[in-house]
């Protein structure tokens, strides 16, 4: 029997940073370690929801209390987040998400080329926010900005851009703050109230902080 202020709702939370192929034995990925939308799945857990985490690291062990699927790439992690759209009642995506993939991940290992050069070919891989942003009908959806200058600019285009509720902006030049670390400092935007700067402190009591932002947001 499950209690707490986000009882009987969906929440489906994306993680850590996909993992694009090159070739059999390489990959394109970014430092993202996950920590940040563990946290997220473990609050939402503990004020009793329903909680999907769509993970793209396998370094941290799966929360308890969660239903964790592991993706790799970020045509994977769309085809997820999509299948669990129409049931979700929130969708965070604190994923770091490539915005490129290989035009053709190469079947066998790649050869050292003889031009002292290796040149590849990229594409752009969708943009899940934006395209969950479009085809959300009542769910509460949550995006992430990571920068490293004009934070505010950036988040504000982005909220409005994808069309998200909340944008939690992090400025990743600075030290303790996103990538790889215990702690986050963050500001968090909505549509309708002024940007909020939280202090710096550790992803779990952040995110019990914004899973209570979105526990009203979405309890009305
Ligand atoms: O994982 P940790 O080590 O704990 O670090 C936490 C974090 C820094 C990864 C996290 O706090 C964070 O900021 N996550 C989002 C990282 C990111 O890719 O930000 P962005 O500004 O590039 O993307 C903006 C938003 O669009 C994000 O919600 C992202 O998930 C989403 N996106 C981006 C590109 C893309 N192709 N599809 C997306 O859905």
């Amino acid at each position: 029997q499950k209690h707490g202020q986000l009882k009987d709702k969906r929440i489906v939370i994306s993680a850590g940073g996909t993992v694009e192929a090159i070739d059999p034995v390489r990959y394109i990925s970014n430092r993202s370690s996950g920590k940040m939308g563990y946290a997220l799945a473990r609050a939402a857990a503990e004020q009793g929801a329903d909680v999907t985490l769509v993970s793209a690291t396998t370094q941290l062990p799966d929360p308890v209390g969660v239903t964790t699927i592991h993706i790799q790439s970020a045509q994977e992690l769309s085809e997820q987040m999509f299948a669990m759209l129409p049931e979700a009642d929130a969708i965070i995506m604190a994923a770091a998400v490539s915005d490129y993939r290989m035009s053709q991940t190469a079947e066998n290992k790649l050869k050292k080329q003889d031009s002292g050069q290796l040149h590849l070919t990229l594409v752009e891989n969708p943009d899940i926010l934006a395209q969950l942003g479009s085809a959300k009908t009542n769910q509460y959806l949550v995006g992430f900005a990571a920068e490293t200058q004009n934070l505010m600019t950036y988040a504000q285009n982005k909220l409005k851009k994808k069309n998200a509720d909340m944008l939690v902006a992090n400025d990743v030049s600075k030290d303790q703050v996103g990538f790889g670390y215990d702690t986050n400092q963050v500001t968090i935007l909505t549509k309708d109230n002024e940007p909020e700067s939280l202090p710096l402190q550790s992803k779990i009591t952040l995110a019990r902080e914004i899973m209570k932002k979105i526990s009203v947001a979405i309890n009305g």
